[in-house]
């Protein structure tokens, strides 16, 4: 982010500070529980946001050289992704194009070819088919060149590895990525690598565990036994970049901070949460970087991926490895109070009652992202 820009966010929390305000949006809003709940929705949602929508697949490092490979799900779709012979990412569905077994069990690891177990249908790492036994015999009308497998859209940028499911409305990795690229390009993410993950199975809608970010309200409450005492009551600031919302969370020390000092960062005083839409948070602190993903499972069910992000020269070193296991503790304890929130709501949206939720003016971030959910499932 640039220099005027952190000036600019520290200036209007301060400000709100000063004036003990919060940051307040237009007016109060609901959300019916219906948003959080019902086949239908569900299915929507993954055809029109999960499917549609770039989804960061895997941090750089973790197809790190010439030919390496990993398997990953996501929206339903078994993947695979590799590095060609080029140093190029790619993405598949990793699917057999014979029969439809999957290609590959290994989670991870390094090849040139991909040998189907069933009958041996072997692929390079460009998706390619190289050969099929007895091809000629039985298959021979067909063209070999048109068996490679299902090659998926795949982009490599900020040090992550996206992949579109259904790249049929042609939504273009940059006009996706334009409105929070500089902020990302100076994240330097490529130089961090993956020092810790927890994945959680939550019964819980995504959405309830994307809100959960998204204001300060509850900070001094559900917190207080965590962050609460660090950060200010009830204020926090975001701002719209598109599709997606970047959050500015101020702790008390920023109020007693030299912010004309040249030395000033804004991170040393707040934290930043960006919510890459639709289901991806990176949570920015002062030295390392906190990656979530909520990937739905069902209506009521979430894979939540937390990984903790830090340099990557220090993930080599013992004492600072025993550092970054301690904070991603720390960030998971805190998380898991957000989470076993997000269950308890969705226990009452899942009992069937006609109701709504209710975002005060403070809460307007959470207006915001739902406005662009319910806005991507009319289109
Ligand atoms: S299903 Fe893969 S070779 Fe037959
Ligand atoms: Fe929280």
């Amino acid at each position: 982010m640039q220099k005027e820009e952190e000036l600019k966010l520290t200036e209007e929390v301060l400000q709100l500070k000063e004036a003990n305000s919060a940051f307040l949006g237009a007016g109060v809003t609901q959300q019916g529980y219906d948003h959080y709940r019902g086949e239908k929705r569900f299915e929507d949602e993954r055809q029109k946001l999960f499917r549609r929508l770039p989804h960061a697949v895997a941090h750089s490092a973790a197809l790190a050289g010439s030919h390496a490979f990993l398997r990953a799900e996501y929206a339903g779709v078994p993947l695979l992704l590799t590095r060609d012979d080029r140093g190029q990412a790619q993405a598949f569905v990793n699917a057999c194009r014979h029969r439809g077994m999957e290609l590959v069990a290994e989670e991870a690891g390094c090849a040139r070819r991909f040998t189907c177990p069933y009958h041996a249908w072997t692929y390079g790492s460009d998706g390619e088919l190289l050969a099929a036994p007895h091809f000629e015999q039985g298959f021979g009308e067909l063209d070999k060149a048109e068996l490679g497998l299902h090659r998926l859209a795949c982009v490599e940028r900020f040090g992550f590895i996206w992949v579109t499911i259904d790249a049929s409305d042609e939504i273009q990795f940059d006009d996706y990525f334009a409105p929070i690229a500089a902020d990302f390009e100076a994240l330097n993410i490529a130089e961090l690598g993956v020092a810790e993950e927890t994945v959680l199975n939550l019964k819980a809608n995504w959405k309830l565990l994307v809100e959960g970010g998204l204001e300060a309200y509850h900070f001094k409450v559900a917190h207080k036994n965590t962050i609460g005492p660090f950060f200010e009551n009830n204020l926090s600031t975001y701002q719209v970049l598109g599709d997606h919302l970047r959050s500015v969370l101020p702790r008390t020390s920023l109020a007693d901070s030299d912010t004309s000092s040249p030395d000033f960062r804004l991170l040393d005083h707040a934290n930043l949460l960006y919510l890459m839409f639709p289901n991806t948070q990176f949570l920015v602190q002062q030295d390392h970087l906190i990656w979530i993903q909520a990937n739905p499972l069902a209506t009521d069910c979430t894979e939540l991926r937390l990984r903790t992000l830090a340099p990557a020269e220090s993930l080599g070193q013992d004492e600072l490895r025993e550092y970054w296991k301690k904070n991603h503790a720390i960030t998971c304890a805190t998380l898991r109070e957000d989470f076993a929130i997000a269950e308890g709501i969705q226990r009452s949206v899942q009992a069937g009652l006609d109701q709504s939720m209710i975002f005060g003016r403070f809460e307007s971030g959470l207006g915001a992202f739902n406005t662009t959910v319910s806005r991507r499932l009319a289109s």
